[in-house]
């Protein structure tokens, strides 16, 4: 049987690379070892364009060349990575995916949905997640937690609240369309709720499997 593909997609510092370490040990428990994975990055290639769209250096990149180089990363890392686990019976969990695409290059940078959807469905080879769980989040809460990691701010992250309010709720909008694929989980809860939200919604892949 084929493994299953979880996203995990939201703003900034909505806790999505908390919530992945959660569900490694959770996943592990129940004797399933996920590939982890995230965007734009997990290959080489993709590891060097993350360095790229990141850089802030690189402020006069048009939203054109920053779509086709995330969906370049993409590409890579559907080939490279995520169909061979997926093939092999793997479960993969990647944090961030074309999702993350449809809600910054399109409600953020406004590229037209059209092309996106032609993007995915040949750059991303049309793969699909059996399951996304979107972390929402209020932006100024979200923002506030990621500054609050220390770290210097990249080159999106410098964007103003206008951009990210865009981005929330082009998630939303995703998230309502495809209700059967999303689950929209409540990011302002403690990292423990939300690993709890999570959970819950992964307990019919996870008894699909066994079947
Ligand atoms: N539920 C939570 N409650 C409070 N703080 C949290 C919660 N989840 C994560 N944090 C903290 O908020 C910060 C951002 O979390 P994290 O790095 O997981 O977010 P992220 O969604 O991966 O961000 P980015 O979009 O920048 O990758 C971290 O310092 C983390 O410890
Ligand atoms: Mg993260």
């Amino acid at each position: 049987m084929s493994g299953r593909l979880i996203t995990l997609e939201g703003g900034e510092g909505a806790g999505k690379s908390t919530l992945l370490q959660g569900l490694r040990a959770y996943l592990a428990e129940r004797g399933i070892e996920p590939l982890f994975t995230r965007e734009p990055g997990g290959t080489a290639l993709g590891e060097g364009v993350r360095a790229l769209v990141l850089d802030p250096a690189l402020r006069g990149m048009c939203a054109e060349s920053e779509l086709l180089l995330m969906f370049a990363a993409r590409a890579q890392l559907v080939r490279e990575s995520i169909r061979p686990a997926l093939t092999a019976g793997q479960w993969v969990v990647c944090d961030r995916f074309t999702d993350a695409s449809y809600a910054y290059q399109g409600g953020g940078r406004g590229q037209p949905r059209e092309r996106i959807a032609d993007l995915e469905r040949w750059a991303a080879d049309g793969l699909q997640p059996d399951l996304t769980l979107l972390l929402d989040i209020p932006v100024d809460t979200g923002r506030a937690r990621a500054a609050g990691r220390g770290e210097d701010s990249d080159r999106i992250e410098r964007e103003g609240d206008g951009f990210f309010e865009r981005i929330r709720a082009a998630y939303l909008q995703r998230a309502a369309e495809q209700p059967q694929r999303f689950r929209v989980i409540d990011a302002t809860q403690s990292p423990q709720q939300v690993l709890a939200d999570a959970m819950a919604a992964l307990e019919p892949l996870l008894a699909g499997s066994k079947a």
